[in-house]
């Protein structure tokens, strides 16, 4: 009997190399040991500290979705081209078209504003579990018990010490079994400083996102502004250059296999704790039907996109963004399973049941909670596979049917609340309109609706939608028989009739819209969806997530030896790891560095994703690298290591063992994008621009060196041996 579980008591400690998203102001208990151990040589205490300055000092969230780093004195911060994109986009014109050529501004009378963008710092951290719980008994129903919580957080959030320019946000962690405050700065006037162009910043493009071996110098630079004191402030001519208490450094030694790297950001979301049932879920339901409607979606968009360079500019970004999540579920699918997430999962499920079923009083708490978890998962399953594709292909990649949804609130509203709440929504509309049709083909859309129709109807129940769809297409002679006759009836298609429409009188709008295909179309498949599937997950999703919030903490208990990192919730985390290559396939070996010489393999004239800017190739000509080469003569561009990122991370600083900046996080790789649920040191690596092309992209390609000025650069005198 013992034997059997033998294997158990090396994968544990195995799981946890490189493993873990780690909450700051935890570090120095939970992990300086084991950092040190691994190369670290300062201490948790420069990472993150509230009474002198750190490391995070310098880290902010950059917008919505990504992560930044301040890399001067003066608020120069550095984070990905992709999370600058949408940015550079709004400030380009056809006479200024920052995304195509790059950009660097000469002075700070150059840098241009941006309006929308934010820098959010943290600037310090509670553990405010206790409060966040107080009154709060195992006994409770759900539903009094949140409403307790409720009142715990919002007490805690109007009682916390905060400065008047600071904000106070409150999450769960560990599936609700804790609670943790941030207490943030928001900057909202920041100013665009620089960037490659796309050429540089997203060499590569759709083709090798996701992938390794990688050449894209993901980056561009913002400047932090703040008022008179260093607060935040609302964009003004006079504000200045924010200075922050610690800034990174940034190191030109370079990085070598085996080196200690740190990752620091704000990771977005991971579920590493689910049970096998959930994770089989995902990868057989959820990831499935995902990629399916998207292939679908994405094979008829290219076919356009190919013939007219025209469609190809209008639906580059929706393409873009369509593909990012496919390439990525079609990763996690396969992951999973060539490296046995579910095999290690009832690994570790049967080792938890055999902890459970010796101690009577695990037994009593924790004996039911894995059966009853998997029972309720089966129970939901039909329900989640029918939201996923009601979603994906009603919804996401519909672009009609999402217009329609809109429009149908509009005909909510008049039932409501009558015709003079009305007239402002329709002005609203009316405004979103233009965004919606800039980038608009009826045709191109009409062909995906067909092809993501017949899919959603061959998937779904009969009652979920999936008769009603087939027996309109059946009256219109197959799915595009219903595309055509929808879209010459309804007036979404078009513009100008949409127009003419929004300017009627609001009675008439919403005759005209009640009566619009599209939207009788789609109210009939949304109350499918509101009817059918979504009270059944109201119903049994609560109670999955109360036992998987027991199931937490039950593994918290049961495996006391090991260490838990709680899963990523878009706060401020840190990763590390170190730098290394991986084994793809059998007989495959990749290398932790790519450089300039595999830009040229890759460069094809005039390709929309791999067409290098002629400076580039007299600069890698001539080899005028200066001091951003290797020893060996090379110019490094990307590399690998084995730091647990995901989505968020995007733009984090790479740090070395003494904190200083090596390299900017985008990405990772294909084979280990499962490590969102299931993280295999093997296979599971994240993708770095080195900062070393960062910088020679600002000086010599950009012409831009004086901006190095600002930066504190450090190199030194040992000489690293030759790869
Ligand atoms: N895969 C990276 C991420 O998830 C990069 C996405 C942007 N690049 C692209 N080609 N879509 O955000
Ligand atoms: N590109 C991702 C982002 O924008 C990071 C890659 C990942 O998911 O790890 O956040």
């Amino acid at each position: 009997m013992k034997k059997l579980f033998l294997p158990l008591l090396f994968i544990i400690p195995v799981l946890l190399q490189g493993q873990g998203m780690w909450l700051p102001l935890l570090l120095e208990k939970q992990n300086e040991k084991d950092m040190k151990s691994k190369g670290m040589k300062i201490s948790a205490d420069d990472l993150y500290n509230l009474n002198k300055p750190s490391i995070k000092d310098a880290i902010c969230m950059f917008g919505g979705g990504c992560t930044g780093e301040l890399i001067s004195g003066d608020g120069l911060l550095l984070t990905n081209h992709h999370c600058g994109f949408g940015s550079i986009q709004r400030l380009s014109s056809l006479e200024h078209n920052y995304v195509e050529d790059g950009y660097w501004a000469k002075s700070r009378d150059e840098e241009i504003p941006a309006p929308g963008l934010t820098a959010t710092f943290v600037s310090r951290i509670e553990d405010v579990t206790a409060l966040a719980l107080q009154n709060v008994s195992e006994t409770m129903a759900e539903a009094d018990r949140q409403s307790q919580i409720d009142k715990n957080l919002d007490l805690l959030r109007r009682t916390t010490k905060r400065e008047k320019w600071e904000d106070v946000m409150i999450r769960p962690f560990y599936d609700g079994n804790q609670y943790f405050l941030f207490v943030t700065k928001t900057y909202r006037d920041l100013r665009f400083v620089g960037a490659p162009p796309s050429s540089i910043g997203k060499f590569g493009a759709d083709t090798d996102n996701w992938v390794w071996p990688r050449h894209t110098g993901d980056f561009s630079m913002f400047r932090v502004y703040a008022d008179k004191d260093g607060h935040p402030a609302d964009y003004a001519t006079d504000n200045e250059p924010y200075h922050p208490a610690h800034f990174l450094p940034i190191s030109l030694n370079g990085v070598e296999t085996g080196d200690f790297t740190m990752v620091y950001g704000f990771p977005g979301r991971t579920n590493e704790y689910l049970t096998g049932a959930a994770v089989k879920q995902v990868s057989e339901v959820v990831d499935p039907a995902r990629v399916e409607v998207r292939d679908k979606a994405l094979k008829i968009m290219d076919g356009f996109m190919r013939k007219d360079p025209a469609i190809k500019i209008a639906y580059i970004a929706k393409f873009a963004g369509t593909a990012n999540g496919w390439k990525k579920w079609i990763g996690e699918i396969q992951g999973l399973k060539t490296y046995k997430a579910l095999e290690k999962k009832a690994e570790y499920e049967a080792e938890f049941s055999r902890r459970v079923n010796e101690n009577a009083d695990y037994k009593y708490r924790y004996g039911n909670l894995l059966p009853r978890l998997q029972e309720l998962i089966q129970e939901i399953e039909p329900y989640i596979k029918g939201r996923e594709y009601f979603y994906e292909a009603c919804v996401r990649n519909n672009d009609l049917l999402s217009k329609a949804a809109e429009l149908s609130k509009l005909i909510d509203i008049f039932e409501s609340s009558g015709e003079t709440m009305l007239v402002g929504k329709i002005e609203d509309a009316s405004k979103r309109m233009d965004g919606f049709y800039k980038d608009y083909y009826p045709e191109v859309d009409k062909a995906v609706f067909a092809g993501i129709m017949e899919i959603f109807a061959n998937n779904t129940k009969g009652d979920w939608g999936a008769d009603y769809v087939k027996e309109q297409a059946g009256n219109r002679s197959g799915y595009e028989g219903l595309a055509d006759y929808i879209f010459s009836r309804s007036v979404i298609p078009d513009k100008v009739k949409m127009q003419e429409l929004l300017s009627k009188a609001p009675t008439e709008v919403v005759e005209k819209l009640r009566k619009d295909p599209a939207i009788v179309f789609w109210n009939t498949l949304y109350n499918a969806y509101t009817n059918q599937i979504q009270p059944k997950i109201q119903e049994l999703q609560p109670q999955i997530d109360l036992l998987q919030r027991k199931y937490m903490a039950a593994q918290m208990v049961v495996f006391k030896e090991k260490k838990f990192f709680p899963d990523a919730n878009s706060t401020l985390r840190l990763t590390y790891g170190k730098v290394n290559g991986y084994s793809p396939r059998d007989a495959l070996q990749y290398e932790f560095q790519t450089d300039l010489d595999g830009v040229m393999e890759k460069y094809i004239p005039g390709d929309y994703e791999f067409d290098v800017p002629q400076k580039l190739i007299d600069l890698w000509k001539a080899k005028d690298y200066g001091q951003y080469a290797t020893p060996d003569g090379r110019l490094p561009v990307g590399f690998i290591a084995t730091n647990h990122t995901t989505g968020g991370n995007s733009g984090s600083p790479a740090l070395d063992a003494k904190g200083n900046l090596i390299g900017l996080n985008f990405d990772r790789v294909w084979e280990g994008t499962m490590s969102d649920l299931n993280y295999d040191p093997a296979i599971c690596r994240n993708i770095m621009v080195d900062v070393r092309y960062v910088l020679f992209i600002i000086d010599k390609f950009g012409g831009a060196g004086y901006l190095l000025d600002e930066m504190k650069l450090v190199k030194s005198k040992k000489k690293r041996r030759k790869r």
